[in-house]
């Protein structure tokens, strides 16, 4: 079906003061910062040039744009109109670029990529961030229009020198591939220098511009230039985490040193409805994997011996999910699962198994959870490295399920961070991250995990059966 499809980068061309052009393709001159979320990405390649992407502030911290703009390193300029203009501008560099695990250069998939700034960005009338759009009925968005400073005239080989915007009009065309990306046609459209654009329908973000398409028609003899805008919604989850109800985060952590839990398993969800989401998990021997009943999926992939989410390592699939029989999906009680892993885990110094305590019915202190989960509170991605936290157990009398420990206050695990271990002062686990609550009488939060050592004899069962 693809095979007509000639795919060109909207990639970026080199600014020049002559580029200053209006008017053409049906783009005009945005007012000025009435785009204040557009953010001009300086691109420093490896040959020491300079040339352009757009992209989008969604928060202080992060700029969006598309994984084909990746770089050696970057600077984004918020606040800009006129890009010569001495009135800019904040000019913020790039700590860390998180292109999507499955970008794939050749078809231009999952085009998406996160840029992690290294200061806040400070908002103000001419920069602040856009919300993005949410998928709703399915229908597509309407009232879409695009933004860049690309070029707005096939006859320049220079990019605009002020914002250009125009109105697209979305198309449903199987020949625009898949589920994953929006195509608009014809007319006005991103053009090259646009990469990394957002689409935005009133008034939010729902595609980030990547490629244009060109596709001869078979009888008509003619093209069809469609642009590609990859589809937020879709992408974004495995990017980042959203409002997974009981799913929870670190707060009040720290960096953990890299590798030193090697037990620690990243776990990606693959659900139903096609997204990906993450949980926490950690390695019990060579075969299976600890986590919560409440991360069941339709199928995972379980990722060993990570400390910053982008890096690769040993990359499993799972045989059997066993959540216990028990598990209720209202109270969370036995919220506990083990996993059988495809192939055995490769043991190393980034990858090891935790032993399970035995426990003797008293609290354990010095207790400590780990995870990808969010650390910042109001913060919609994942820490892209492994973060901890110490965490104080309160009387059982606390907690408000049975089989369980408790922790209480803010410091603790949250959004994303489910299913990983509660780890005491001799090592061994005693605990699997389950659910955040309100206390009834001070309205303090607290943690619930779900005590291992009153599961002891399922979790043998099962290894006994099924371990190879
Ligand atoms: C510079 O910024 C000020 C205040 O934001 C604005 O009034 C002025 O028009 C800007 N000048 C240019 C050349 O953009
Ligand atoms: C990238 O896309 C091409 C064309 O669809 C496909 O042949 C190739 O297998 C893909 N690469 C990966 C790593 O998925
Ligand atoms: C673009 O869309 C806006 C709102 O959807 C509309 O008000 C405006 O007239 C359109 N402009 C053109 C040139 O079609
Ligand atoms: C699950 O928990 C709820 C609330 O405690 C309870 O009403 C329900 O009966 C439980 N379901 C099962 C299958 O035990
Ligand atoms: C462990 O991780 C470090 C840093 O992430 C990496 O350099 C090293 O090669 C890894 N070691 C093994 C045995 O995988
Ligand atoms: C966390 O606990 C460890 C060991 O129990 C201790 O050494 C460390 O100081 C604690 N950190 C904080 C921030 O309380």
């Amino acid at each position: 079906m693809f095979i007509h499809l000639k795919l060109t980068l909207l990639l970026a061309l080199t600014l020049d003061a002559r580029g200053y052009t209006r008017g053409r393709n049906g783009n005009h001159e945005a007012v000025p910062h009435s785009r204040p979320y557009m953010v001009l990405l300086e691109r420093h390649m490896e040959d020491k040039t300079t040339n352009y992407c757009g992209g989008f502030l969604l928060n202080e911290d992060f700029v969006m744009t598309a994984a084909h703009c990746q770089a050696k390193f970057f600077t984004a300029l918020l606040g800009v109109h006129h890009v010569f203009s001495n009135n800019v501008t904040q000019r913020i560099s790039v700590e860390q670029a998180i292109p999507h695990i499955n970008f794939n250069r050749t078809d231009l998939s999952n085009d998406i990529m996160l840029l992690k700034l290294t200061s806040d960005a400070h908002f103000n009338k001419n920069v602040s961030p856009i919300t993005l759009g949410e998928e709703g009925d399915g229908s597509l968005p309407r009232s879409c229009i695009v933004s860049g400073w690309g070029k707005s005239n096939k006859n320049t080989k220079y990019m605009s020198s002020v914002l250009m915007e125009g109105n697209v009009t979305l198309i449903d065309n199987e020949r625009c591939n898949g589920e994953k990306v929006y195509c608009s046609m014809g007319g006005t459209r991103p053009a090259e220098g646009d990469s990394g654009i957002p689409l935005v329908c009133e008034g939010k973000a729902y595609g980030v511009a990547s490629s244009s398409l060109r596709d001869k028609v078979a009888q008509l003899d003619r093209d069809l230039i469609m642009s590609a805008q990859c589809k937020l919604v879709t992408l974004m989850f495995a990017l980042a985490l959203h409002g997974q109800v009981y799913t929870l985060k670190i707060i009040g952590g720290h960096e953990a040193v890299p590798h030193s839990r090697p037990y620690m398993v990243l776990l990606e969800r693959h659900m139903d409805d096609k997204t990906t989401n993450f949980c926490g998990g950690f390695l019990l021997n060579e075969d299976f994997v600890m986590t919560a009943a409440h991360c069941q999926a339709k199928s995972y992939t379980v990722l060993l011996g990570i400390h910053n989410v982008h890096t690769k390592s040993q990359t499993l699939s799972v045989k059997h999910d066993f959540p216990h029989k028990g598990y209720n999906a209202t109270d969370y009680r036995n919220d506990i699962m083990l996993l059988k892993l495809n192939s055995k885990a490769k043991f190393n110094k980034n990858v090891s198994a935790i032993a399970l305590a035995e426990g003797d019915g008293s609290l354990p202190s010095s207790c400590i959870v780990s995870g990808w989960g969010i650390s910042k509170k109001n913060e919609d991605y994942m820490s892209v490295d492994l973060m901890e936290v110490n965490v104080t157990l309160v009387d059982e009398e606390q907690c408000p399920k049975a089989n369980s420990y408790c922790s209480k206050g803010e410091a603790g695990p949250a959004e994303g961070d489910s299913g990983g271990p509660l780890v005491c002062k001799d090592g061994k686990a005693y605990g699997v991250v389950c659910a955040s609550l309100k206390s009834k009488n001070d309205d303090a939060r607290i943690t619930a995990y779900t005590k291992i050592t009153d599961y002891g004899e399922w979790i043998n069962s099962i290894i006994q059966k099924y371990q190879e």
